[in-house]
């Protein structure tokens, strides 16, 4: 059965990203439903997907977890560098380490860098994700031995994406943050928090860290459907806001870079392809941009996108989005592969 997956995905994923040989022998990731596979699923929080009709393009139609009909942008990116067609949830009881080894994801849905992130839909803090990652390398020391768990650790690549939720389901959805930071206070408490987790991952040997920049959050279908002012267009605040935390992450990213011996650190910002996508949808092959192919798609997500199912799109693929805030798999695929390309190239050699 595995074999037969694989082959499969094989043949779907050869045109879009080549495969490599592994330099990196596993991917370990971090972060909220751009790259949760699914540990929602095992813990009390109404963040989760593992239901119809998530998955429904997925190896056996299955919903995992994955905020998406099919993968995430993770499972193309470990494809791509020969490692596995995609990459398991830390708390699936149904995988152990000797599958882990080569990838696994410590992230969670609805999170992000702010613990009042994190808090809002109870689901797994940033510094959770971190204690973890401490047990994985405990088991991983167990099961190749201490030498070899070290050396996989320093060649593994490392992958954060987070930081939609701070603005969108915290900052500008609740009262407390925005009454204690500026905007641009906050982003600077969250480039902050970036900077302490990279510092922690470093010290605990990892080398090679993608760290990732926002989308251009405006143009999620959920804030143009309440964007009624401005004719159900992106919110250019939004937007502007993931520019300026962007631009706060790429200087932070060169800074750490000279200040950490033996860090290899690279940026992968999927903003400018992601807009490229919205404003010029039919070069993608995409008919729809402003709205989710999922239930009505101005505002479902998780339960509600389960609910109103019956009203969902024939064919994800003509749209960007899949539900009101989360890329089709189509999206993520492209945009695995232009990150690939322009961020984390230097990876595959
Ligand atoms: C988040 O919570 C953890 C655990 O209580 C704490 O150690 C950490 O300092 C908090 N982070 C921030 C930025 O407050």
């Amino acid at each position: 059965m595995e074999v037969h997956v694989t082959m499969l995905l094989c043949v779907v994923l050869v045109p879009l990203v080549s495969v490599a040989r592994a330099k990196v022998p596993a991917m370990v990731v971090f972060g909220d439903s751009s790259v949760d596979a699914g540990n929602n699923n095992y813990i009390e929080t109404i963040a989760r997907s593992n239901f119809q009709p998530y998955g429904r393009d997925f190896v056996g139609g299955k919903p995992t977890g994955r905020f998406s009909n099919g993968r995430i942008a993770t499972d193309f990116l470990a494809e791509a560098f020969g490692i596995k067609p995609y990459v398991a949830p830390y708390l699936d009881p149904t995988h152990d380490i000797s599958h882990f080894a080569t990838g696994v994801t410590f992230a969670s849905a609805a999170t992000g860098y702010d613990n009042a992130t994190s808090d809002v839909l109870s689901v797994i803090p940033l510094w959770k994700q971190l204690e973890y990652y401490k047990g994985y390398q405990k088991k991983l020391s167990v099961y190749l031995g201490e030498s070899r768990a070290k050396e996989t650790i320093s060649k593994a690549l490392h992958i954060i994406s987070l930081g939609t939720n701070d603005f969108l389901e915290n900052y500008y959805a609740i009262p407390g943050r925005a009454s204690q930071f500026t905007p641009r206070e906050y982003q600077n408490f969250l480039a902050g928090i970036a900077e302490n987790f990279i510092h922690k991952l470093y010290g605990l040997g990892a080398r090679k860290i993608s760290l990732g920049g926002l989308p251009p959050m405006g143009c999620l279908p959920l804030e143009r459907t309440t964007n009624f002012l401005g004719g159900k267009d992106c919110v250019p605040s939004y937007n502007n806001i993931a520019l300026e935390f962007n631009a706060k992450l790429s200087k932070l990213t060169t800074r750490l870079n000279k200040d950490l011996p033996g860090i290899r650190l690279v940026f992968s910002n999927p903003y400018d392809v992601f807009l490229h996508i919205i404003k010029k949808p039919a070069q993608y092959g995409f008919q729809v941009t402003s709205m989710a192919c999922c239930a009505t798609g101005m505002f479902e997500m998780g339960y509600a996108c389960s609910r109103a199912s019956s009203f969902s799109c024939m064919d994800a693929s003509k749209y960007v989005f899949w539900d009101s805030f989360h890329p089709t798999e189509k999206t993520n695929g492209i945009i695995a592969k232009y990150l690939l390309k322009n961020a984390l190239a230097q990876f595959l050699h």
